[in-house]
């Protein structure tokens, strides 16, 4: 049963946790968020000096919730790619410094399938087949998975412009929420009428790519409607419409991936996977339609080092080889 430290720093969480066997044993998470709140977005400097200040307490701490030590560790993961470079290059030094130091594997993975990968923590094994939509702050993709450790990931669409959650980050700004968008909106939302505003549905019309996304126009029309208007801003109803429409788009799409490919699990992803009305769109949709849904509790979807754990211990199983202690940040790593 091997013990699989996991790293993650690609972007403002610096996230370590310790998987054994698809079982979390523990994590611990750290988070520059607030000091780039006034920016609103992450400052790439500012998050690579918080890494370095927040990796070994992480580390310690996560060591401490799972009962146990350093001599326990029979492997190290750290996310490789893709994310923000001088972010991804701390925690994967710190990644090669303990697994040069402990004599053990070092594994740079990739931040998607962590991701994916984190649902096994809540659910157990994956499936043979299944389709993962994956939305996050810089990602939108609908992907077919096989073995997450073996198989090569089959792209069926991913987003012209806009990520999902970087959507939900711009149209906050545009309502004065704060950053990160995302949980803002949700909570706005709780107070809103979902149907007050008819947002467009982007590349959903007869003939646009089924499983591609564009989320750019539908922050333009909410940007537009916020400059016709006159009087206070109605923000719940805005943020419940905008919501609504983003919810609709991403669920419809997944669901029709499903059907089309004859795959009956879809598994939701990512930081935007955390939001309430996508969350409960996708399960009401799926049920209607027999597909089985695996979405990792909220704390699992958004950025963490459970989810590089899980990925990590996946791979040691299959008897994939380690990486090089030599090995580079990559930035714009493809899955
Ligand atoms: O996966 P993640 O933590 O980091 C990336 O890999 O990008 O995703 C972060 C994104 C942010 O854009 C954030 O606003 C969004 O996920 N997010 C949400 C919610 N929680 C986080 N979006 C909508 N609703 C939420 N509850
Ligand atoms: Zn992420």
């Amino acid at each position: 049963m091997p013990v699989v430290l996991g790293i993650e720093t690609s972007c403002d969480e610096t996230g370590v946790g310790i998987v054994a066997d698809g079982v979390l044993l523990g994590d611990a998470l750290a988070t520059s968020m607030d000091e780039h709140a006034r920016f609103g977005g992450v400052v790439p400097e500012i998050a690579a000096r918080a890494h370095l200040h927040a990796i070994t307490p992480m580390v310690r701490h996560a060591l401490d919730r799972a009962g146990v030590g350093f001599a326990d560790i029979d492997a190290i993961a750290a996310t490789a790619g893709p994310g923000l470079a001088t972010a991804v290059q701390v925690g994967l030094a710190a990644g090669k410094a303990f697994a040069l130091t402990l004599g053990v594997p070092l594994y740079g993975v990739h931040h998607l399938a962590g991701h994916a990968a984190v649902d096994i923590l809540d659910h157990g094994p994956l499936p043979e087949r299944s389709i993962a939509l994956i939305v996050s702050g810089g990602h939108t993709s609908l992907l077919l998975l096989g073995d997450l450790a073996r198989d090569p990931v089959i792209h069926l669409g991913d987003t012209a412009d806009d990520a999902a959650g970087e959507a939900f980050d711009k149209v906050a700004r545009l309502l004065g929420l704060p950053y990160p968008g995302g949980p803002a909106i949700d909570a706005a939302a709780r107070h809103g009428d979902p149907a007050a505003i008819a947002f467009p549905r982007p590349m959903t019309a007869p003939g646009d790519p089924p499983y591609r996304f564009s989320f750019s126009g539908l922050k333009t029309a909410v940007a537009r409607w916020t400059e016709r208007h006159c009087g206070p801003l109605p923000v719940a109803d805005i943020a419940a419409s905008f919501q609504e429409a983003l919810a609709d788009t991403l669920t419809r799409k997944a669901v029709a991936a499903c059907r089309d490919h004859h795959i009956d699990t879809l598994l939701l992803v990512g930081g935007v996977a955390a939001n309430s009305r996508v969350r409960a769109l996708a399960e009401q949709r799926c049920t209607a339609a027999g597909i089985t849904l695996r979405v990792p509790a909220p704390r699992l979807c958004t950025d963490n080092g459970a989810m590089i754990a899980a990925i990590g211990g996946l791979l040691v199983r299959a008897g994939i080889p380690p990486s090089p202690l030599t090995l580079g940040a990559d930035p714009s790593a493809r899955l």
